[in-house]
């Protein structure tokens, strides 16, 4: 099943190299404006072409099947679609018995069998985050004075990474890096005391996106080597604002107003050029495996506006 979220609910579907994928997302309100010109630049953003990412070329155009009309939604599911028209599923062939460490293909055949669809990761490939991308688009748009803003902090532990990018990429290996991702004018009070925290929601759709490692919240991991008078965060006047933000605005499961802060680990993209020594199950022996295809040398560089477009959905549901 792959269904998320109650009063905004989404169901993801998609293979890197079935005939298309898209996203239906029900719980919009009526009469919100919307057309396929309100996706066009959060997916461009997600679309690759800067150094570091795959050279796989695909035109993103969004086709809204249901729920708009005459530009506004009409209270009914909004099914987004998208085609592909660029794949080449026999780059893929031989991931079946000499499954690529660290991607999917070993535990995907597991649990489906020879069912599953494993040309380009299938339902796990990163290319399904477009669905994603385009519910963040309608989440966003629901948000009205909430804003959003990811970035890259570091790529390879680098800042500038350029140099770090180009020597991985010409040895035919790959980088993953953090990214961080704040919201502001944020109201108190969203999110409730444990199962639908502010941190467990967004957390749970960020953990979502395929390559996803860790998510910290304020001084997240470092709040563990702290005293509670460096951690805590003093309340500076009657609006509720504090002097630091070491919760990352979220105490008790709770938005308190201040901006939410996190921060995303991705790691190394999986499918690397550089030879790997791992089991073949049809010569039943460790083998050199050399990844083909077409790859992101580093997916974190595509990946703030699908940090962006979860965090929408997950507010959004409050
Ligand atoms: C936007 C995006 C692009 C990605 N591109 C690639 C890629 O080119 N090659 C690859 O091996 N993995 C890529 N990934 C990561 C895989 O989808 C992911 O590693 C795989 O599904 C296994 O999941 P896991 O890493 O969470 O265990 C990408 C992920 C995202 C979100």
């Amino acid at each position: 099943m792959n269904i998320f979220g109650r009063k905004l609910r989404l169901s993801i579907f998609g293979e890197s190299h079935g005939a298309g994928l898209g996203i239906i997302v029900d719980g919009v309100p009526s009469g919100m404006p919307l057309s396929t010109s309100d996706f066009t630049a959060d997916l461009s953003r997600r679309r690759p072409g800067a150094p570091g990412t795959t050279a796989r070329r695909e035109g993103d155009a969004v086709t809204i099947l249901s729920g708009v009309y005459n530009g506004f939604s009409t209270g009914a599911p909004i099914a987004l679609l998208f085609s592909n028209d660029n794949a080449r599923p026999s780059d893929y062939d031989k991931f079946a018995e000499h499954p690529r460490p660290g991607h999917s293909d070993y535990s995907s055949r597991e649990k489906f069998g020879n069912f599953a669809d494993l040309r380009g990761g299938g339902h796990h490939s990163g290319r399904v985050t477009i669905g994603i991308v385009a519910a963040g688009v309608i989440a966003k748009k629901m948000l009205g004075q909430i804003t959003i803003s990811a970035k890259i902090l570091e790529i390879g532990g680098k800042n500038p990474w350029d140099s770090a990018l180009e020597e991985a990429g010409k040895r035919g290996d790959s980088l993953g890096g953090i990214i961080e991702c704040r919201v502001t004018q944020v109201p108190a009070g969203l999110g409730e005391p444990f199962f639908d925290s502010v941190e467990s929601q967004i957390s749970h759709l960020i953990f979502s996106i395929p390559g996803v490692r860790g998510v910290e919240f304020g001084d997240g991991f470092a709040s563990a080597r702290m005293y509670g008078s460096q951690h805590n965060d003093p309340i500076a006047d009657s609006s509720g604002r504090t002097s630091k933000n070491g919760a990352g605005g979220v105490n008790g499961g709770i938005s308190n107003g201040n901006d939410i802060v996190f921060r995303v680990a991705v790691k190394p993209t999986s499918s690397i050029a550089a030879p790997q020594e791992t089991y073949n199950f049809s010569t039943k022996k460790v083998e050199r495996l050399v990844v083909s295809g077409r790859h992101d040398t580093c997916f974190a560089l595509r990946l703030p506006v699908v940090i962006e477009a979860a965090t929408a959905i997950a507010l959004a549901n409050f």
